[in-house]
């Protein structure tokens, strides 16, 4: 079962959304029906957070309103992406086993009145989930409308309760085997911390001071697996009724909670949500970075864009409302690197409730709008894409991304507090994006070997497999870069002795840490080659590496800041501050240059964004999006599918999809 059993179903590319009749009455539905045909929706995601109407109380189903609304998008030629509602359990579950509402770090025990209140370790909700999983799953299973199966809504709903403490200490015994290994694992030798029963061990709730660093990474790797179990209970009691793919959406930005490659894994075809931080460049940086994250997550097979927004997004405590263009330069922006197709949060926009002001593809205002145009092009532009279908993108560059060392970062009493995972991976991709450079993430632990360049930008936590798998890189023709704080603890969030980082990869690449010298808040330091760096600076030996720039201030003036070692036929670099953009954007130009990589299409100027989606037959089309102000003359002209005539310019804003030859 792959993202292909879904595009042969619809014949192309997916285009569509959530749907939530259930908010609207009759005379609505049949604008939808009308409306959905208009913007060539093909593809709707039906009951995410229907429970309540599901389930109206414990144990009793009404499917009948779900039936009617099967039938009338199946008529209306719109297959449907079923879910399981277990993001929001309706107020009677919670009344009814209030053990199982969630409790924060700090004990505040959560109540219902929005969604995703509950513990996903407590037994009576697992179990609640599976029933009504396994009740959906006999209802629809083999209906000739069902396309994909969406179960729950982005997991990631972390829990401090007794039910995740007794799951917990399950998990560590399996993990650690004995006490004193857990003992040992923690460092529980210092502050007194030694346990003498497993009823002593809690998860990090609220503590006095600093919290201990390997309990809050096992508890993240704790929950990580926990997630994936609750998935896989209501994925397998689905399987037992149905043969179509399963995923759930997941959402990346905040994938703090998930263990990302291992979830990927239990997903038939892995879908993801995307909104962006930023208008402009920025936020189509973002769409690549997340879209790139996504095609990585399913090794390089198709993915599916699940939700984005066609203008307003909460972001925080501001609210962004995306530029006109957006909607379909985003959906391509998805489609080009791999997405089969182009969903949204939602189909018509709530007049009521928790998210009355967040966008939709049909606005308050109606089909006379703006974003509804918008949408309508989008659609028609989708379907125009449907010989995409299955095809693939190739990169040669791999940034490497590894939640054991996002969850370290996370931890208390660490050497800087301006220490941070994701500033580093999304800046490391975005030089690589500014370059037209079309990059895959990849764990550290991963086969490399087929990439030009990889880039380690915040691997504080490197385990000794991920370490010699990075020797063995560069040993083998690779060219490394690893950035500042790199392979500073092992696994049990244990400091490396004898200098940083973990051996192997101190031997690829020439050097040895003897000491971190973080920098303060306002301090930018200036290098001898004339870049400047923040946020962190070493003490670094050269053992083999050569200097290609170093420090030029205190007592670290003279020693080396950025290194390159030749060792078999690869080399590794390594960088021990935090460069400006612009100076780290040449760098990785630098890099790019030497490894081999070109840009995807040569000949097109910065801010025109291209990416090739093969097809496995050797046809392949160019996905061209013009970010820039200015119309751009085609460096080599192609047949557009966008417009059914070939394309010579790109004007500003425009997007084209080229046959490639
Ligand atoms: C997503 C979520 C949707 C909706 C949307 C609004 O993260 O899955 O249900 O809340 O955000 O941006």
């Amino acid at each position: 079962m792959t993202a292909r059993s879904v595009t042969n179903r619809l014949g192309g590319l997916a285009f569509g959304g959530d749907y939530n009749p259930e908010q609207w009455d009759e005379p609505v539905w049949k604008e939808d029906d009308e409306l959905m045909r208009r913007a060539r929706v093909n593809l709707a995601t039906l009951g995410v957070f229907s429970w309540a109407l599901l389930e109206p109380e414990e144990g009793r189903y009404d499917f009948t309103w779900l039936d009617a609304h099967i039938e009338r998008l199946h008529a209306n030629g719109v297959a449907v992406d079923l879910a399981t509602p277990t993001a929001s359990p309706p107020p009677w579950f919670t009344l009814a086993h209030p053990e199982a509402l969630a409790v924060r770090a700090d004990g505040t025990r959560l109540v219902h009145g929005s969604r995703d209140t509950y513990c996903l370790a407590s037994p009576a909700y697992r179990s609640a989930a599976r029933r009504i999983a396994s009740g959906l799953a006999e209802r629809y299973g083999d209906h000739p409308a069902l396309a994909l199966w969406h179960v729950h809504n982005e997991y990631g709903t972390l829990c401090w309760c007794d039910h995740a403490a007794a799951a917990f200490r399950v998990w560590l015994r399996a993990r650690h085997g004995s006490l004193d290994a857990l003992n040992e694992a923690w460092g529980t030798a210092f502050w007194s911390q030694r346990y003498t029963s497993w009823e002593q061990v809690l998860p990090p709730r609220a503590t006095q001071y600093h919290k201990n660093p390997a309990q809050t990474v096992d508890f993240h790797r704790f929950w990580g697996d926990e997630i994936i179990a609750a998935y896989c209970e209501q994925r397998d009691a689905i399987r037992q009724h149905s043969d179509r793919p399963v995923t759930t959406n997941l959402m990346l930005p905040y994938d703090l909670r998930l263990n990302v490659w291992a979830f990927a894994r239990e997903l038939d075809i892995v879908s993801s949500d995307q909104y962006p931080d930023a208008n402009g460049l920025d936020g189509a940086a973002h769409v690549a970075f997340y879209a790139d994250r996504s095609r990585s997550l399913a090794g390089g097979r198709p993915w599916l864009l699940m939700e984005q927004g066609t203008s307003t997004v909460y972001d925080g405590d501001q609210v962004i409302g995306k530029e006109p263009g957006d909607v379909l330069r985003h959906s391509l922006g998805h489609i080009a690197r791999g997405s089969e197709g182009a969903l949204f949060f939602q189909w018509r926009q709530s007049r009521a409730g928790a998210e009355t002001w967040h966008s939709a593809m049909l606005p308050h205002a109606g089909p006379d709008s703006r974003i509804f145009r918008e949408v309508t092009q989008t659609g028609e532009a989708v379907a125009a894409l449907a010989e995409l279908a299955g095809s693939t993108v190739t990169a040669q560059v791999a940034v490497l991304d590894d939640p054991d060392a996002m969850w370290a970062l996370e931890a208390d009493g660490l050497p800087s507090p301006r220490l941070d995972y994701h500033a580093p991976l999304a800046g490391a991709h975005r030089a690589l994006w500014d370059a037209g450079v079309t990059a895959d993430f990849a764990h550290p632990e991963h086969d490399l070997s087929r990439y030009r360049l990889v880039i380690a930008p915040s691997l504080f936590l490197l385990s000794d497999k991920g370490a010699q798998n990075l020797r063995r890189y560069v040993e083998g023709g690779g060219t490394l870069l690893v950035q500042h704080a790199a392979g500073y603890v092992d696994e049990r969030v244990h400091a490396r002795l004898g200098g940083y980082p973990a051996a192997p990869l101190r031997e690829a690449l020439g050097i040895r840490v003897d000491e971190y010298r973080p920098l303060r808040k306002e301090q930018r330091i200036t290098l001898s080659d004339g870049s400047h760096g923040t946020v962190w600076s070493e003490s670094l030996h050269t053992e083999g590496a050569e200097t290609v720039a170093s420090y030029t201030h205190g007592m670290l003036t003279d020693s080396p800041a950025l290194t390159r070692h030749r060792i078999g036929t690869g080399q590794g670099w390594y960088l021990s501050t935090h460069l400006d953009d612009a100076d780290y954007g040449a760098l990785v130009g630098r890099l790019l240059k030497e490894a081999g990589v070109e840009p995807e299409l040569a000949g097109l100027p910065a801010g025109v964004e291209a990416v090739t989606r093969h097809a496995a037959d050797g046809r392949r089309w160019h996905v061209l999006i013009n970010h820039t102000e200015d119309t751009v003359p085609l460096p080599d002209p192609g047949h557009d599918l966008l417009t059914g005539t070939t394309a010579h310019e790109l004007p500003p804003g425009a997007c084209a999809v080229l046959r490639g030859h």
